[in-house]
């Protein structure tokens, strides 16, 4: 079993009857989707699930988990994904999957939201491996990547594997771009909050409360505290 399989299976066990979970995207999420699958299949687990994409959408369906449409619920129990970086103040970096929108929703609205993640996802600083995903509306990508590169911002469009742009599922596209180390990921995160075009963006501040590290085949649980859900 890999690190990623071995926190997502125990992530697992947080999980309780009647909840409502949210499905994260990505490799460390699909384990846990493998194996929230398996404790409803064998330990009989009565729960609802809402996916942070379409391909967890899909995977879910798969394998039986019964699963509503995001337009169908209010808020969450629990929301458990992976992250691509979490800085020392556990802001997250997510959004390889494209689907910024989904995912910050659904890390927004529930009460708990668990991040699982190896020790090569801590960092210094938030962009200091990835670059920053943003999603922003087809028509706005021109002006809102100008406005960046005069904030010292270096990116481009993201391209599909498949060949083309990648669109997320709410038909967005995606810039991903880099910033010197003199825009920190507080500043950074007010000014992408505040750009007309920006649908949404992969900083995510102050929305984890629990980070589950596994290292050495150790898993530490490092409880940050419950989110705020009152508005900002
Ligand atoms: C998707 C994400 C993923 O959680 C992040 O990319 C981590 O992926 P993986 O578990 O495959 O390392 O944010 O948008």
């Amino acid at each position: 079993m890999n690190d990623k399989e071995r926190v997502a299976k125990y992530a697992t066990q947080k999980v309780k009857n009647g909840m409502v979970v949210g499905l994260g995207t990505g490799s460390t999420a699909n384990y846990f989707i493998e194996a929230l699958a398996y404790r409803i299949k064998h330990e009989s687990l009565d729960v609802t699930t809402v996916a942070s994409s379409l391909v967890s959408m899909l995977k879910a369906q798969s394998l039986n988990i019964p699963i509503k449409a995001i337009e169908h619920i209010e808020s969450l129990d629990l929301y458990v994904d992976g992250a691509d970086e979490v800085a020392p103040d556990n802001t997250l970096l997510k959004g390889q999957g494209a689907d910024l929108v989904r995912e910050k929703l659904l890390a927004r609205s529930s009460k708990q939201f668990i991040v699982l993640v190896d020790s090569s996802k801590r960092v210094g600083r938030i962009g200091e491996k990835f670059s920053i995903p943003i999603e922003v509306m087809p028509f706005a990508w021109q002006i809102v990547k100008l406005q960046l590169e005069q904030a010292g911002g270096k990116g481009e469009l993201r391209l599909a594997e498949k060949g083309g742009l990648a669109v997320s599922s709410a038909g967005n596209l995606i810039i991903d771009m880099s910033f010197d180390t003199s825009l920190n990921s507080h500043r950074l995160n007010v000014i992408l909050n505040g750009l007309p075009g920006v649908v949404e963006h992969g900083i995510f501040q102050d929305l984890a409360d629990t980070v589950l590290l596994v290292e050495n085949d150790e898993i530490k649980e490092l409880i940050i505290g419950s989110k705020s859900l009152e508005l900002p």
